[in-house]
C-alpha cells in the first residue's frame, strides 16, 4: 500500500530546506549504492555527515514526531537519519530493491527497512518527469507530490525514479522499522485507526467506539514488537 502524507513539512520548512540543499557539496549517489543498485543508480547525493543533512533531517524527524497519520501508518520503532538527494539532466535510477537492514551511520545499530519514505522538496511544476514508480500486487503506480507531501511505500518493493528531463528534483528519502514487521497486518491497523477517527468524529458518543478501539489496540498488543 502506497500512502500519502500531505504538508509533512510546512511551505517555510521547504523553502529553507531548499535554500540550503541549493548550496550543498553533491556526491555521485553511486557511491552509497550496493552493488546490484549501482548499475543503475544515476543521481546525487549528500553523504550522511554532511552537517546540511544532518540539520535538515533533524527538521524532518522533529515533524514527524507529531504527525499522526504517519504515526498511525507507519507505527514507527526505528526511523533512520533522512538523506537527501537530486536529479537534474536526465539523471534517474532504475527498477531496485532497498537493502533489507541498514546500519545507522556513525553507531553500531540496524534498522530493518520495513517502509520507504521520500518528501518532496521541489514543486513538481518545476521538473519534467521525476515520478517514484512502485510495483506492488496491482501493478505499478507513479507518484509525484507536492513539496513537502510525503509518500510511504513498503519496503519490500521494487521500485525507480523516472528521468528529469527538465528542472531540479530534490527529495529527502528514509526508511523506517515499524512495529509491526508485515505490510498486511500494519494495513489493517491503518485501515481501523482511520475508520475509528471517522466514527469518532461522526458519532462521537456511540457506544461501540470504546469497544472498536480496544480490537484496535489488542490486535497491536498481538503483533507489535517494542
Ligand atoms: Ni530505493
Amino acid at each position: 500500500m502506497l500512502i500519502s502524507i500531505p504538508g509533512v513539512l510546512t511551505v517555510e520548512e521547504v523553502i529553507r530546506a531548499r535554500n540550503s540543499l541549493e548550496g550543498a557539496t553533491w556526491a555521485d549517489g553511486r557511491r552509497s549504492a550496493g552493488y546490484l543498485s549501482q548499475a543503475v543508480k544515476n543521481n546525487e547525493q549528500l553523504p550522511d555527515d554532511d552537517p546540511i543533512a544532518r540539520d535538515l533531517g533533524e527538521i524532518i524527524l522533529t515533524a514527524l514526531q507529531n504527525n499522526a497519520p504517519f504515526t498511525s501508518a507507519a507505527l514507527p520503532l526505528k526511523v533512520l537519519p533522512p538523506l537527501f538527494n537530486r536529479y537534474s539532466g536526465g539523471q534517474f535510477y532504475g527498477g531496485h530493491i532497498d537493502g533489507a537492514v541498514r546500519p545507522i551511520a556513525g553507531s553500531p545499530h540496524q534498522v530493518r527497512t520495513d517502509l520507504s519514505a521520500t518528501l518532496f522538496l521541489s514543486d513538481p511544476e518545476s521538473y519534467d518527469g521525476g515520478e517514484l514508480i512502485v510495483k506492488d500486487t496491482l501493478g505499478e503506480r507513479g507518484t509525484k507530490l507536492s513539496a513537502g507531501d510525503m509518500v510511504l511505500y513498503p519496503g519490500t518493493s521494487v521500485h525507480r525514479i523516472e528521468p528529469v528531463t527538465r528542472g531540479v528534483r530534490l527529495s529527502a528519502f528514509f526508511w523506517i522499522q515499524s512495529m509491526v514487521r508485515d505490510n498486511a497486518q500494519r494495513s489493517m491497523l491503518f485501515e481501523l485507526d482511520s475508520v475509528i477517527q471517522r466514527l469518532a468524529t461522526d458519532v462521537p458518543k456511540h457506544a461501540a467506539l470504546v469497544e472498536l478501539a480496544g480490537i484496535y489496540h489488542n490486535l497491536l498488543r498481538f503483533w507489535a514488537d517494542t
